[in-house]
């Protein structure tokens, strides 16, 4: 079995617009014992505050929201290419409705109390600093606004210090 190991965030050198945006991410989090977990396309990596960080999206209706909510800490899941049915299962169905961790047969590690996947070729612990809910009276191009939010389901924009890098050996 593959064991991860902890890189140093100025040595991860793998494009956040492609693992983020093209090849898709878990988000998951921990609430009195039980994990859910979701697909996200948003997001990204930098630094805030001097610290290393990332930030996350997530709308209202989501599940996992009241998990990232009521927890410090989530991680951020990177899985091969291999897993893109169960990203787009996990990123359709409501952890509400049916237990998808199960179905999706990935397995739960933990490290530091946080949850991620065994399955995961990076795995990114983070640790919640800011969590603002958008405003429309912010956005600078209305467009934006219009396109993305015409069920006025705005998205909290989360910001975490990454606190570990876990990458596969
Ligand atoms: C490719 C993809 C990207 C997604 N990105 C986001 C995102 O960044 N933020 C968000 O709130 N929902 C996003 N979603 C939608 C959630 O993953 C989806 O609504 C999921 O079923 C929520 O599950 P939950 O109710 O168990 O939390 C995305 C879905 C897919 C398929």
């Amino acid at each position: 079995m593959s064991k991860f190991i902890e890189i140093k965030p100025e040595l991860f050198e793998q494009s956040p617009f492609k693992l983020i945006g093209k090849d898709w991410m878990l988000i998951t989090a921990e609430r009195d014992g039980k994990v859910n977990t979701m697909t996200a396309s948003w997001g990204g990596f930098g630094v805030m505050w001097g610290v290393n960080v990332a930030y996350i999206g997530i709308r209202p209706q989501r599940y996992t929201k009241e998990f990232v909510d009521n927890s410090e800490t989530f991680s951020l899941t990177f899985l091969d290419n291999s897993f893109k049915t169960t990203l787009s299962y996990l990123g359709s169905k409501s952890g509400r409705d049916e237990d998808k961790i199960k179905k999706s047969k990935l397995t739960i590690l933990h490290t530091d109390d946080t949850p991620y996947f065994e399955e995961a070729t990076t795995a990114m612990l983070c640790k919640k600093l800011y969590a603002q809910e958008l405003k429309p009276e912010c956005f600078i191009m209305s467009e934006l606004n219009e396109k993305w939010y015409p069920n006025v389901d705005y998205h909290t924009l989360y910001i975490a210090e990454i606190t570990k890098i876990l990458v596969k050996e």
